[in-house]
């Protein structure tokens, strides 16, 4: 495999795995980022968030002088053949992706690129989006290819160079070429298609997810009224390889930094090119009413005597969006949190990779340092991060701290034969005692 020169624009999760793998696979990278105290770190090989394995290939890329940190992209871009924009695309604006901070790079970069520059968009942004970075960049003689990422925060490492597949959108065969050829070396198929056809791959994806998972939550749902278990059904239906087993386990809503907002952008993508996608609603709207659902089934065990839950303590054990990660980021357990302070419910919360809140959310709820500390006097326990530690946890010890012997475990991630040990009623979701 030829070495190529490589630009990698924006250091976050995905940014910053795609340059440290790159440079494993023997390219030279340049990774840039605006913020200089974050590169001064990465430069130390200093990696700030959670994702295994990943300080291990930057450390080796620094190491071996294939990876590099800067803050400005714009030397770095006059001497590269690929460079890869990893930036955010937060959800702005009715739903839409805002793309200011891909167009503000383009903007920089415009000028400083080589004859011939590929330009890859990595970020997951609207169809369309290539043919709008050409049109700012206004360089005929620079390709803009789509290559969309499938990494899971958590994996990241682990899917980027084990990927399901490789997408790559190009309107020009050789430049969709000099990106496939990227990634020699890892055994995986490749689609080749056109740039819209790979932007609409990336949110596709995570919508049929976001989809089954929906599913998923309903389906949880029925099961506790008709008293059948969630784990049956779905071990039952997921052995059809048409329908899959993954990505069906029932919890407290989907959340995260991409379904709800690529979800969210695909709907108004939808509505700008006159496309009704009821499903696509549905999927969003499922989730919004699962987890008022949840909350609901909380008030009901646990309102004061004044019916609400004005004044009542609840320990929660689990803030991340999922295990194995400190991402607060549209997290389900900060929206259960929310709903359950609008009713007047005083928080205290334990998560294993959060010691403390950002400080917008101090008047959301406190965070302690033990789940032991979470529970003290309150009303109930709440599971709302899938951390296999907490299935580990002295339960007798924690219901002697309860105020009452309840543990609603919104993630199924407890040993139902422990909680009855405890003597601690519980709760599932799509599984109850009974069953
Ligand atoms: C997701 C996709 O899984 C990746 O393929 C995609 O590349 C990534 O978004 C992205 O667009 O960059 P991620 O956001 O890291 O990855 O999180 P997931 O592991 O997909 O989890 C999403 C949410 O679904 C979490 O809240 C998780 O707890 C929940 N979930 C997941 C369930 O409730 N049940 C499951 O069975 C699986």
């Amino acid at each position: 495999m030829s070495s190529r020169r490589v630009v990698v624009i924006g250091t976050g999760y995905v940014g910053l795995t795609t340059g440290a793998c790159l440079a494993s696979l023997g390219h030279r990278v340049v990774c840039a980022d605006a913020d200089a105290h974050k590169v001064e770190r990465l430069r130390r090989a200093e990696v700030d968030i959670l994702e295994p394995g990943l300080p291990e290939a930057v450390r080796d890329g620094l190491g071996s002088g294939r990876l590099e940190f800067v803050r400005d992209p714009r030397a770095a871009v006059e001497s590269a053949e690929v460079v890869f924009l990893c930036l955010p695309t937060p959800m702005g604006v009715g739903g839409a992706a805002d793309l200011a901070a891909v167009e503000a790079v383009a903007d920089e970069i415009r000028d400083r690129l080589p004859r011939g520059a590929v330009v890859v968009n990595k970020s997951t942004v609207p169809v369309g989006t290539a043919e709008r970075v050409a049109a700012l960049l206004g360089r005929l003689d620079v390709t803009v290819v789509s290559n969309p990422e499938f990494l899971r925060e958590g994996h990241a490492v682990h899917d980027f160079l084990h990927p399901d597949r490789i997408v790559v959108g190009a309107a020009d065969p050789d430049a969709a070429r000099r990106v496939a050829d990227l990634y020699t070396g890892i055994d995986a198929p490749r689609v080749l298609t056109d740039t819209a056809g790979a932007e609409l791959i990336k949110y596709a994806a995570n919508f049929f997810l976001a989809m089954k998972l929906s599913f998923a939550n309903n389906l949880a749902t029925l099961c506790e009224r008709l008293g059948a278990n969630i784990d049956d059904v779905v071990a039952g239906i997921g052995q059809d390889p048409r329908i899959g087993g993954a990505f069906l386990a029932p919890g407290p809503g989907w959340g995260g930094s991409c379904l709800p907002k690529d979800t969210h952008a695909l709907l108004r993508v939808c509505e700008e090119s006159g496309v009704e996608f009821p499903l696509l609603r549905a999927t969003i709207e499922t989730n919004v009413e699962h987890q008022r659902r949840l909350v609901e089934r909380i008030a009901a065990r646990c309102a004061g005597p004044d019916g609400t839950l004005r004044g009542v303590r609840l320990g929660l054990l689990g803030l991340a969006f999922k295990a194995g990660t400190s991402d607060l980021r549209d997290s389900p357990a900060l929206v259960i949190a929310r709903q359950l302070r609008e009713r007047g419910a005083e928080l205290y919360a334990y998560d294993p990779a959060l010691s403390e809140l950002r400080p917008d959310l101090s008047d959301l709820l406190t965070v302690v340092g033990t789940p032991l500390a979470a529970v003290e006097g309150a009303r109930a326990c709440v599971v709302l991060t899938e951390w296999p530690e907490f299935r580990d946890l002295d339960w007798a010890a924690l219901a002697g701290r309860l105020d009452a012997p309840l543990v609603y475990d919104f993630r199924n991630v407890l040993d139902p034969e422990r909680l009855d040990r405890a003597a601690l009623s519980w709760e599932g979701v799509g599984r109850s005692p009974a069953m």
